[in-house]
């Protein structure tokens, strides 16, 4: 197996776990936005949830508009700053639209809930959000996505678009950096 920066990874979540996952959560999602009158936006957060939405996309049987918004990140640290700054914003007007925020992993919730908020001011006609993880009582706001992958402990994770320091994007699985 790999090791970043001198640290090894342990598998957590492996890719057949994963696709297997994304086709449900992507099922749901397609009875849910049936109703839209227009094509639903999906929004996807760069850079972690980029392989996510590509999978996710890829299994919702229904034409869609993909966008992404970029927000700063933590850069080489593992923790949350808690301040969020728009890096790229939206191409799509989503105003009177319906909307699936999509990210890789839900924290603390900062991100999610400043992200949320600032989505909201669009005005879209519906706004749900789709994370990909969720580490367990790890939330410090009252956050709750509608769509859920998986549920994951209180560890730093790596791969299917999550990164350490820009590494590990391009594993397949979901890993645990180990300690030491
Ligand atoms: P939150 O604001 O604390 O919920 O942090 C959410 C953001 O932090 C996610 O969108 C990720 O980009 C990043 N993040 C949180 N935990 C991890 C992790 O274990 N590995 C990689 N990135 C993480
Ligand atoms: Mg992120």
């Amino acid at each position: 197996m790999w090791n970043i920066r001198g640290r090894r990874l342990s598998l957590l979540i492996d890719e057949e776990t994963i696709r297997k996952r994304v086709r449900e959560l992507a099922k749901q999602i397609e009875k849910d936005f049936l109703g839209s009158p227009e094509e639903p936006v999906v929004v996807g957060l760069l850079k972690g949830s980029f392989v996510f939405v590509a999978d996710l996309i890829r299994e919702i049987g229904m034409p869609v508009v993909v966008d992404f918004l970029w927000v700063s990140s933590y850069g080489q640290s593992m923790e949350s700053s808690g301040k969020i700054r728009i890096v790229k914003d939206l191409d799509t007007d989503v105003e009177g639209r319906w909307v699936l925020l999509v990210d890789d992993i839900l924290d603390t919730g900062l991100t999610l809930k400043e992200i949320h908020s600032f989505l909201i001011s669009k005005k879209p006609a519906v706004l749900k959000t789709c994370v990909l993880l969720e580490k367990k009582g790890r939330k410090k706001v009252d956050f709750t996505p509608d769509y859920l992958g998986f549920e994951v402990p209180n560890k730093f994770l790596v791969g299917y678009g999550l990164d350490w320091g820009e590494l590990g994007r391009n594993l397949k699985g979901v890993y645990a950096v180990e300690e030491g």
